[in-house]
């Protein structure tokens, strides 16, 4: 679907989709990224879905693509830590293990910079950003061509086996992508380490392509993930994006002192409208960013949401309100601060992606 790009199928028999990474296939596909679209890639660890982290349009179509039922954030990948350090705050802890570890599979959450320019959806509506440096020649041609921040998770749909080989890209991705990149097996074959660095204490969020070990001896003790935590049952990610004022779901109208966020088409008078002609990928797109111009908006002390169908992100866009919604005490207990923090992720959260 690259135009002007000879099929693989033209070059070596392989389904038609599939492209050998090449200067003038990356740079089709850097066009691709650019105008929106998605493009699988190989990284050292495992092929990603990639999209334009700077686009919430781009963004929310990975979590359609994928079928995710939630919008746990992604990772965004960049050149290096200068391109990183454009979008989020590195402390020495962190330069230091960018400056050794990367390229690499290692992704650090950090803080988001305010002139970031990223997706709101790709941090899940927090005001961390995990990000990462991949060391895989297909994959940096593409983030140099491209000039922007990728976004890209693991590319199978949710619950599924992550690709380490072209060809394992499952072909139920094939309308939502525009092209995969073809390069080769991936070298690591497992997804990187995950360390959380927006706190005092380095929390290991997944273990993966590097070892813990050498994280350690450059970062110092690094906590478990979850275990100075009760467990909870899955989904239950505390410390959430939630609007300051209280949130009513399933409006039809909205009451006296009520900001109302409409979807489709009968909610002309809403304040905002997360899609007025009822499209689910563009309200998730939305979703974030009209809560938080909400819970800002003169003049209201509550937000209305109208109801959103339970089909393809419809689910993941009811998940967000409704922990959203909850009283603060009920999925956030212990803390008071309700505005974005970092999440806990669960060790068997970690993986499912
Ligand atoms: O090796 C990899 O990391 C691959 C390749 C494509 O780079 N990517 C990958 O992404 O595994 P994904 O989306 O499958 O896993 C991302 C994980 C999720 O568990 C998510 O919860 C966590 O990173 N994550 C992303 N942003 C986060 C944040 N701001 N705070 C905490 N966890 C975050
Ligand atoms: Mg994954």
């Amino acid at each position: 679907m690259i135009d002007g790009v000879p099929a693989a199928a033209a070059i070596n028999g392989a389904d038609a989709w599939i492209r050998k990474a090449s200067p003038a296939t990356i740079a089709a596909a850097a066009g691709l990224l650019r105008a929106g679209r998605l493009v699988v890639f190989p990284t050292e660890t495992v092929y990603g879905l990639g999209a334009d982290a700077t686009s919430e349009e781009a963004v929310a179509q990975i979590f359609a693509a994928k079928r995710r039922p939630q919008f746990n954030p992604l990772i965004v990948h960049v050149t290096g830590l200068d391109a990183a350090e454009r979008i989020a705050v590195f402390d020495p802890r962190a330069r230091r293990l960018a400056e050794r570890l990367w390229p690499g599979p290692l992704t650090l959450v950090l803080p988001r910079r305010s002139d970031c320019g990223l997706s709101l959806l790709v941090s899940a509506g927090l005001d961390t950003v995990a990000v990462r440096a991949p060391d895989n020649a297909t994959a940096r041609s593409l983030l140099d061509a491209c000039e922007r921040p990728i976004a890209a998770p693991s590319a199978n749909i949710s619950g599924g086996i992550s690709p380490t080989m072209a060809a394992d890209v499952e072909p139920e991705l094939r309308n939502a992508v525009g092209c995969v990149l073809d390069g080769g097996a991936c070298r690591i074959g497992i997804e990187s380490t995950i360390l959380d660095l927006s706190g005092a204490t380095p929390v290991l969020l997944r273990p993966g392509g590097i070892a813990r070990e050498e994280v350690q001896a450059l970062a110092g003790p690094i906590a478990l993930a979850g275990s100075d935590a009760p467990v909870r049952a899955p989904g239950m990610l505390r410390r959430h994006y939630a609007p300051h004022r209280p949130l009513r779901l399933d409006a039809s109208d909205a009451r006296p002192g009520e900001a109302l966020l409409g979807f489709g088409p009968g909610f002309r008078d809403a304040a905002l409208n997360l899609s007025p002609s009822g499209d689910v990928v563009e309200a998730a797109s939305n979703l974030f960013a009209m809560l938080r111009a909400l819970d800002r908006a003169p003049g209201f002390a509550a937000i209305a949401v109208a109801p959103v169908p339970a089909q393809g992100l419809g689910i993941a866009i009811a998940d967000r309100l409704r922990r959203a919604a909850a009283p603060a005490d009920v999925l956030d207990e212990g803390n008071d601060d309700r505005g974005p923090a970092a999440p806990c992720i669960l060790p068997d959260q970690a993986f499912d992606a």
